[in-house]
């Protein structure tokens, strides 16, 4: 019996911006990721990559399509309800980060799950342990500014990990690290699946795709290419990027 999807993006389509300004994101994307399952993404810079995460995470609507998370339409919810199954359910790595810069690393990390009726102390003990597994504790108290761009993308991490989330969103998260740091983020996000979350990873590295259970290729928007990681033909594919 396979389980129900925790991700399920069906024949979803985006398009920016109107007449000579229009671009078309995404053609009718289709994907689902069961829980477990990590899937990484790849493409080349403009393929949609991004777009495929921001609906996949409901920080964005399709044109056409739907996307469901744990069986719910996103279409159907009130904004007030999306956001609140954005801070449960989904946790988001933005490429840019995304941190407040007036928080320190640890009320970063807490802030989803205080939104979310946690007390500030037991907030602040999840945000501890969350730094701590990625390698953290000492800058909990620090400003994203008193902090290296990798620390501030580990901080990223620790803020998407945190609580119960089942749908984990990455986009390029090891961009900013060096190769060894990277592995151990890739080591948690597979952790993470393993412990019956369902992961999109947006990724340019061919090791780091490796971590998967399928790879998913775009292009111009598109859908080109599905092949399960330990496949054969995914060996040849770090010349393609
Ligand atoms: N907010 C936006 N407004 C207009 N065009 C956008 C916007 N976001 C992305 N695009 C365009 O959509 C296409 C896909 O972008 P994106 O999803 O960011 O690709 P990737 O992450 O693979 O680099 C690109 O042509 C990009 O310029
Ligand atoms: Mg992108």
């Amino acid at each position: 019996m396979t389980a129900n999807p925790v991700l399920e993006v069906r024949n979803a389509g985006k398009v920016y911006g109107v007449d000579e300004t229009l671009v078309t994101a995404l053609h009718g994307a289709s994907l689902s990721v069961a829980p477990g399952e990590l899937v990484a993404v790849r493409g080349a810079s403009g393929s949609g990559k991004s777009t495929l995460l921001h609906l996949a995470g409901g920080l964005d609507a399709p044109s056409t399509g739907d996307v469901l998370v744990e069986g719910q339409s996103l279409a159907g919810l009130s904004r007030k309800d999306l956001a609140r199954l954005r801070r449960r359910s989904i946790g988001y790595v933005f490429q840019d980060l995304n941190l407040v810069p007036s928080l320190t690393a640890a009320e970063n990390i807490a802030l989803p799950r205080e939104l979310d009726g946690t007390s500030a102390a037991e907030a602040r003990t999840e945000a501890l342990a969350a730094l701590a597994e990625v390698g953290l504790r000492e800058v909990a108290d620090r400003f994203p500014d008193e902090m290296s761009g990798g620390q501030q993308q580990r901080v990223a991490i620790a803020r998407a990990l945190i609580g119960p989330r089942r749908l984990v969103l990455a986009d390029e998260p090891t961009g900013a690290l060096d190769s060894e740091t990277g592995e151990g983020v890739m080591r948690l996000l597979r952790a993470r699946c393993d412990a019956g979350a369902a992961c999109l990873l947006v990724t340019h590295e061919p090791r780091h795709s490796a971590w998967a259970d399928r790879v998913v290729f775009l292009s111009d928007g598109a859908i080109v290419d599905e092949t399960t990681a330990d496949a054969p033909a995914v060996l040849d594919l770090g010349a393609l990027t």
